[in-house]
């Protein structure tokens, strides 16, 4: 269903639609999304999951991707038998495997995680992989500013005079001044609270996480993909950065949501 020039979204299987979109010559620029995490939800009843499907998606994943396309893949293990399934390692080992490259691991951390009582500390984070298909080929760095911006870090030989005899005796050989810049990169943890949107959706990750990783492996134009939609929390965090966007979701109760959304 197209919504409007820029936005494209599909209420289907996201292996079956993928092809189609594949089969038209499509690539698009960034895939943002969260697939469902073992079996941890039920999503009406209406979704299968399990490695075999997850390999299939993975692979329509890479032939979709433009080279120099990046792939953030937002995901979690579930805990069975005592034991978390490590599902989330073995993906990102298959992603490797098929060609993408491991590009970052960041993490989506939680500020306000649910308290559960048992016998390990809170999850309080998720996994936010960063696959690329060769070197990404944008980067748009989010800064942060540096706590000690302006300050002195280390002392060349050509400015001992400068500084007094009891800094001098601590300035290393051979080493250059240098003043701590006003910023630097975010840290590869992205921290974001949860909460605020009634979508009727059980699992939607925060509009700022979805912006954030847009602007910083898009420019303005570039297509951005969401196989697992949701709610369309991608979506709408792309056509407000003027980004294009294609979607597909398989509840159509949820499809429904996110044409609202979109
Ligand atoms: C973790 S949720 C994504 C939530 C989304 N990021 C948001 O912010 O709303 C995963 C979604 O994938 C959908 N889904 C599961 N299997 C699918 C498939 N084969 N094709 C398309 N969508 C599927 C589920 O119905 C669910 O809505």
């Amino acid at each position: 269903m197209q919504i409007n020039n820029n936005c494209e979204i599909y209420n289907g299987d996201c292996i079956e639609v993928m092809q189609e979109i594949i089969d038209k010559g499509v690539k698009v620029d960034l895939t943002v999304t969260s697939p469902p995490y073992d079996n941890l939800r039920s999503y009406e009843n209406k979704v299968t999951w399990d490695f075999e499907k997850f390999k299939d998606v993975a692979n329509k994943l890479y032939e979709i991707t433009a080279d120099g396309g990046v792939v953030i893949w937002v995901v979690n293990d579930q805990v069975r038998n005592g034991s978390e399934t490590g599902t989330s390692f073995k993906q990102a080992l298959y992603f490797m495997e098929i060609g993408f490259r491991l590009h970052d691991t960041m993490i989506f951390q939680k500020a306000n995680y649910i308290p559960l009582t048992h016998n390990r500390y809170e999850q309080s984070f998720e996994y936010m992989f960063c696959f690329s298909k060769g070197k990404p080929k944008t980067f748009n760095p989010i800064m942060i500013p540096c706590k000690n911006a302006g300050k002195v870090e280390s002392y060349g030989n050509e400015r001992r005079s400068l500084l007094d005899k009891k800094q001098a005796m601590r300035a290393p050989e051979g080493k250059t001044f240098m003043k701590t810049k006003d910023t630097k990169y975010h840290p590869n943890i992205f921290t974001y609270t949860l909460g605020g949107q009634k979508t009727g959706h059980p699992a939607v990750f925060p509009d700022k996480l979805a912006e954030d990783q847009i602007v910083t492996w898009t420019n303005e134009g570039d297509l951005v993909f969401d196989p697992f939609m949701g709610s369309g929390t991608t979506g709408k965090m792309s056509i407000i950065n003027n980004r294009r966007f294609i979607g597909i979701e398989l509840v159509k109760g949820y499809f429904e949501i996110s044409k609202k959304k979109n």
